[in-house]
């Protein structure tokens, strides 16, 4: 079975997202678009609230698109268990995954052109996690997050 990828976008992540959903089938990603499709300013919460809630319930791995991603990477990591990381180079993308086991990758379309964007996303999606000792720092976080006041 294909690997799958949720994705959302606002409408400065819109352009990104449609040069990269090709590479994402071309690599064999089956792709779960959440939108937005169209060029109307929207609130980049909604899609990082509704791509991160499917990826904490087990959805393999989200990619999250806005002007800077920095939006997107504060939204989706108040949801327990995303761990969303907005990168511009291919050395986070891989550290992302091989140490901090991160599960959403964030972009900037206004930050970053197509071509690096594409290597960002092929690093990430291409990485996987190396565990111990960055499994212990990650139970320290997971900790910290059980035990915030502002959980339920
Ligand atoms: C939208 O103008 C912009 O604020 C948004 O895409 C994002 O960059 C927020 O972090």
């Amino acid at each position: 079975m294909a690997r799958k990828v949720v994705v959302a976008n606002d409408h400065a992540g819109l352009e990104l997202k449609r040069e990269l959903l090709p590479s994402l089938a071309e690599w064999g990603w089956q792709v779960e678009d959440l939108g937005c499709q169209g060029a109307e300013s929207v609130d980049y919460p909604d899609f990082a609230l509704a791509v991160a809630g499917r990826v904490a319930q087990g959805e393999e791995v989200g990619l999250l698109l806005c002007g800077t991603g920095i939006g997107m990477s504060i939204a989706a990591n108040k949801v327990a268990g995303v761990r969303a990381a907005l990168c511009a180079d291919t050395y986070s993308a891989w550290a992302a995954r091989a140490h901090n086991d991160a599960n959403v990758l964030c972009l900037g379309g206004r930050v970053i052109g197509p071509e690096l964007a594409r290597e960002i996303l092929r690093a990430f999606l291409n990485t996987d996690f190396e565990g111990g000792r960055h499994q212990r720092r990650l139970d320290k976080i997971a900790r910290a997050e059980e035990a915030s006041p502002g959980r339920r």
